[in-house]
């Protein structure tokens, strides 16, 4: 008894040990349901019963109990399930959250909305919803953990139910390493032989990477890029390998009045950008956020409005598809669904998708959304929406996760993993698509960027990694987010330290002097060139050229004077 005791008060805040009491629903017991009705009910999500929720006045009440063991700044992992019983009629879904309650001891009460799941229905049965949240930095007196969000007239099923500390990893940076070398890298097998008269002490053999295959990039301000500062045209040929249009191919920009199109200034950029070896992103096709359809299109409904969002997109896709590799849709739809809205299908998102793999089959689509890695009320929602896209086989290639940190926000590797995790588990490719992290420090700005990198290029499901900008005078965050500064386009400490590890750190070139005829190298993936120097001297046509893929390559090199 007394052991149990101790276990009982040592066990809160334990990692991997959730905080919340008969999480699992086998009772009513802990589950306060004040002013609303909740019974148990042998629909459930795990073990045998759920608690199934009825009579609610406020669409924020729902079962909620006090969480013990919150630390100041923590960091929590919330996951539950819930399943609607009923929908709200003339509404294509409802959003279902898990919200975190704090009582601060000056008396405020901060809301933080753990996780967030849009366009609930009730035949979408058990929703998983997963996110997390940062307990704030002091003052905390009292935490509670909510259902909340349907309308009143919903009434639904809760169950499973968990709050988990995550504590920051130690290990990130040589976990990080280990799968940058497993994945980013492959063996290169170097098998010599020497002609008479050769000795091994004479040969040397230089591998030089040339090219590399991962994809890094920027976004690019087409106008700039065509007309405007040159310097900022060449570090965009000299440096990146990808670039992504910043604004000139959104629909509201392109077309701002009905026919009025401007194709010009953004196909010219992509067939400049690709005149110089730079693979396109191209963004984006249609933007769901209310305040991004173009006014023109807003008082359209019904069949004009999907023959004119088929023609924007068998259109514009129509015109790019052999010029570019990656299209985004559908624009932060877990944030906007102004067109499902208007045509009341929550599925018309699916139409899109179709429609634009139609037009250009070999054109790789993706969802592209915020508030899913630099913070996590979204992360879980992102995987169940790419799953039903995956599912639904429209031609999703991937997902894009935008990556916008917060003025001052550092990009914690332990949660950038765990949201990539999250993400990753619906089996599609991620491209962090939009990254800026911000501080005005360009010290510490470099310090950040690393990081972020480092955790974006060690992790396995991460296909290609995008700046959103690089010159303080083309960036939308300005200089606190720059790698470049000012009207001197002077390469700061933050541009520094990026190029270093783009191009030194993540670039492989060896010297080897010959102390036996079979050598290896683990090179990162890219083009290679193979150089024989005999007593310092280069025999130029002993040179061979390569590329380096996921498998291993074997070099074999016959040297003669
Ligand atoms: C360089 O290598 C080629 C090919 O093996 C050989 O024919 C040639 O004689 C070499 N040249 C010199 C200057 O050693």
């Amino acid at each position: 008894m007394w052991l149990a005791t101790v276990l009982f008060c040592v066990v809160p805040g334990v990692l991997g040990q959730s905080l919340v009491q008969n999480g699992d629903m086998e009772s009513l017991t802990h589950w306060d349901c004040g002013g609303f009705h909740c019974e148990l009910t042998t629909d459930h999500h795990s073990g045998h019963h759920g608690i199934k929720v009825s009579g609610r006045s406020q669409t924020w009440q729902g079962p909620s109990q006090t969480l013990h063991g919150i630390k100041a700044n923590g960091l929590y992992k919330v996951e539950g399930y819930i399943k609607l019983l009923n929908d709200q009629s003339g509404h294509i879904g409802q959003n279902v959250e898990l919200e975190i309650a704090v009582s601060l001891n000056n008396g405020k009460t901060s809301y933080l909305s753990a996780a967030t799941h849009p366009l609930a229905r009730s035949s979408d049965g058990w929703i998983h919803i997963t996110g997390d949240f940062n307990a704030p930095s002091q003052g905390i007196k009292d935490v509670r953990i909510y259902y909340q969000g349907p309308a009143t007239s919903t009434n639904f099923v809760t169950d499973s139910v968990s709050v988990t500390p995550v504590g920051s990893n130690p290990n990130w940076r040589a976990e990080s390493d280990a799968v940058i070398n497993r994945v980013r890298k492959s063996d290169i097998n170097f098998a010599v032989s020497l002609a008479s008269g050769i000795n091994l002490g004479q040969v040397e053999i230089d591998v030089i990477q040339t090219k590399k295959s991962f994809a890094f990039g920027t976004a690019v301000a087409c106008d700039e890029y065509l007309h405007g500062n040159t310097k900022y045209q060449n570090f965009i040929n000299q440096h990146f390998n990808w670039a992504v249009t910043e604004n000139a191919l959104k629909w509201d920009i392109m077309e701002p009045q009905k026919g009025h199109i401007n194709y010009q200034l953004p196909l010219d950029a992509i067939n400049k950008l690709r005149s110089h070896g730079i693979k396109v992103r191209a963004h984006n096709i249609i933007w769901s956020v209310d305040s991004t359809v173009p006014q023109w299109v807003r008082p359209l409904s019904g069949n004009t409005l999907k023959d004119t969002v088929k023609h924007r997109i068998q259109d514009i896709v129509g015109r790019t598809k052999n010029l570019v590799e990656h299209w985004d849709v559908n624009n932060e739809n877990l944030h906007g669904f102004w067109f499902q809205n208007k045509l009341n299908d929550r599925d018309y998102n699916l139409d899109m998708f179709r429609i634009a793999h139609q037009a250009g089959p070999n054109v790789k689509l993706f969802l592209n959304d915020y508030a899913v890695v630099a913070s996590g009320g979204l992360t879980g929602a992102y995987r169940e929406q790419a799953i039903r896209f995956k599912n639904a086989h429209v031609g999703l290639y991937g997902v894009g996760v935008q990556c916008h940190f917060q003025p001052n926000q550092y990009p914690d590797p332990t949660l950038i993993k765990q949201h990539l995790d999250t993400i990753a588990q619906a089996g599609v490719p991620i491209w962090v698509t939009e990254l800026d992290v911000i501080n005005d420090d360009a010290n510490k700005r470099a310090d950040w960027y690393e990081t972020a990198l480092r955790a974006f290029y060690g992790h396995p499901a991460v296909e290609g990694i995008m700046l959103w900008g690089f010159w303080s005078k083309r960036h939308w965050r300005g200089e606190p987010a720059a790698l470049v500064s000012g009207d001197s386009f002077t390469v700061n400490a933050a541009g520094n330290r990026v190029l270093d590890l783009l191009e030194k750190q993540w670039m492989t070139h060896v010297y080897h002097k010959l102390t036996g005829h079979n050598f290896k190298v683990r090179g990162f993936h890219g083009n290679y060139e193979v150089r024989v120097k005999i007593n310092g001297k280069e025999n130029t046509s002993l040179r061979q050229h390569f590329t380096l893929g996921s498998a291993s390559h074997a070099v074999h090199i016959h040297v003669t004077h």
